[in-house]
């Protein structure tokens, strides 16, 4: 532009702007960011862009769902439950299914993207747990990300609790007999929370203002907080040549990062609208409205919750009587471990650092091999997880699987102790293995499957030696002393 020229309107708008908001300054700080480029980096992307279409579907359901237990006799589309007498939360849901345009398509959209919410979730966060980018300076961030996880289950739980079907009364129910069994307060917890005797009429409203502003709120504000401090710390990156604890290798913030990221957006949107599209989920029709006096075979609660369920499946029915009041033992312990479960993993980057004493800052990210006692802690994490979800759904697996319940409730309880032992022992052992074999391969290089005579008459395979690229990724580590002590000393 020469001097002359006067600044056309888009220029006049962002000199405007920048006058205010100081965005040049701001863009010009962050927009070049480096992203280092690794698959895993976009499981936190797609607990952001499930989150965003949460958000988005759940405002729509927002535009017809009712949130009262009021009864209302149902005339609707759905001719199997003409006549029906049910809560207006109920009627709503059926409403929106069969004759809101979308509302089927939407109400599956929403309840598809909260189960992928939560699995990017776990994913995202195991995939931090096993590379230790939680340590030094990222241990509040973890735990911002640690509060999302804790908050994600209670907003599926409030939200799948909603539409007030016999399945979701169901789960409602188990949330009051985990109340109850609380001592001394047990009682007032449950008459305060439904609001009277369960299930009272205003549990759905209450749910309804945490589910749709409360949590959220919080959530959106954690997001934004986990976000500044992933740009304010920079990215963790994998050892490589070139890549130290001081810089970030990849691609810049603008324009290759967010076009990957736009495109990203819809892929995943993309997927979870097909997946919504195609594959039922919910059926509340099926189940009917929720009524206290009946329960339905095959209740599982959403996935995620399914541990905490499997923890109440398999534990004996104890009860022990103290000064004139019972001790729901049964209960009581499962609901005391299910938080236990999920606290250890909140403050494992505390106890990690206690442990080891490592408080260094760490900005380059661990291969999980070369930590054979973290890695083999989160094995055994994910396999409690995974056999108490068994647990959870014992009634399935044992029709499925034509087994009695009785044997699929006691290998749970068995595997609940057993299987940790062995799951630590295993991975540790592979991690060292893989380990061993990393070292094979730097000392002697890669066996290229062929064979050489030499002039004295021996076969040999020929080795070929790693570059130097490979030789510094496998190296780049402290090894265990373990492994240390059973070199041939010089
Ligand atoms: C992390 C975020 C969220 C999760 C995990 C979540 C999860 C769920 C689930 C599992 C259901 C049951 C759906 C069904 O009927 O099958 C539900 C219902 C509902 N959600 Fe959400 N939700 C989230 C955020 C939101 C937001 C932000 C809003 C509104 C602004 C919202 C509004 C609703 C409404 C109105 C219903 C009842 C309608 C219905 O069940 O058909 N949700 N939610
Ligand atoms: C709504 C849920 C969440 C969203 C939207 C989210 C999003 C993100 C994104 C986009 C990144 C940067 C890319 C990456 O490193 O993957 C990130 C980094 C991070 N997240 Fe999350 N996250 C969520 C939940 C969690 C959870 C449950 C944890 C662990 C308990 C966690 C721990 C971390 C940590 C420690 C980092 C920094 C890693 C680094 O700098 O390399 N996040 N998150």
């Amino acid at each position: 532009m020469t001097a002359t020229q006067t600044p056309g309107r888009g220029e006049r708008v962002a000199d405007w702007l920048d006058g205010r908001l100081g965005i040049h300054s701001l863009g010009r700080k962050y927009l070049r960011k480096v992203f280092p480029d690794h698959w895993s980096f976009l499981l936190g992307e797609i607990c952001l862009y499930s989150f965003v279409v949460l958000i988005l579907t759940g405002v729509y359901l927002t535009l017809f769902f009712h949130p009262s237990m009021n009864e209302v006799t149902y005339h609707g589309s759905y001719v199997p439950l003409n006549g029906i007498r049910m809560s207006e939360a109920y009627a709503s849901t059926l409403h929106i299914s069969f004759d809101v345009r979308g509302g089927l398509l939407i109400r599956q959209l929403h309840h598809w993207a909260a189960l992928v919410f939560v699995a990017g979730m776990l994913t995202h966060m195991m995939r931090h747990f096993f590379t230790g980018s939680f340590r030094k300076p990222r241990e509040i961030n973890w735990l911002f990300g640690w509060l999302l996880l804790f908050l994600g289950l209670f907003e599926g739980l409030f939200g799948y609790s909603l539409p007030d079907d016999l399945l979701s009364g169901t789960g409602l129910r188990f949330v009051n007999g985990a109340l109850l069994s609380v001592p001394i307060v047990g009682t007032y917890l449950s008459m305060f929370l439904f609001g009277g005797e369960f299930p009272g009429h205003d549990i759905v409203a209450r749910f309804y203002s945490l589910h749709i502003l409360l949590i959220p709120g919080i959530m959106a504000a954690l997001v934004v907080a986990h976000l500044i401090l992933v740009v304010y710390h920079k990215h963790t990156q994998f050892a490589g040549p070139g890549r130290t604890e001081r810089n970030v290798i990849g691609t810049p913030f603008m324009p290759v990062y967010l076009a990957k990221a736009g495109g990203f957006f819809f892929l995943v949107f993309g997927a979870l609208t097909m997946i919504a599209a195609v594959a039922t989920i919910n059926p509340v029709w099926v189940y009917g409205p929720f009524r206290p006096d009946q329960v339905s075979t095959g209740a599982q609660p959403d996935w995620y919750l399914g541990f905490a369920e499997g923890l109440v499946r398999v534990m004996p029915g104890w009860e022990i009587t103290l000064w004139g009041h019972t001790l729901v033992l049964g209960v009581l312990i499962p609901i005391v471990v299910f938080p236990l479960l999920l606290v250890f993993i909140g403050v494992y980057p505390f106890l990690e650092a206690r442990v080891t004493g490592d408080r260094r800052e760490h900005h380059l990210l661990d291969r999980p091999r070369n930590r054979p006692v973290r890695t083999a802690i989160g094995a055994v994490w994910i396999s409690l997880y995974l056999i108490l979800l068994a647990g959870g759904g014992n009634d399935i697996v044992a029709t499925r699987l034509h087994l009695s319940i009785n044997t699929v409730t006691w290998t749970v309880r068995v595997a609940v102790f057993v299987l940790p032992v062995v799951v630590f022992v295993v991975t540790r052992r592979i991690c060292l293995g893989l380990q061993l074999r990393d070292r094979e391969l730097v000392l002697h290089g890669r066996e290229t499957g062929l064979i050489k005579r030499l002039p004295h008459g021996e076969y040999v395979e020929v080795h070929q030696p790693l570059d130097q690229a490979e030789l510094h990724t496998l190296t780049a580590h402290k090894r265990p002393g373990e492994l240390v002590e059973r070199e041939p000393q010089p």
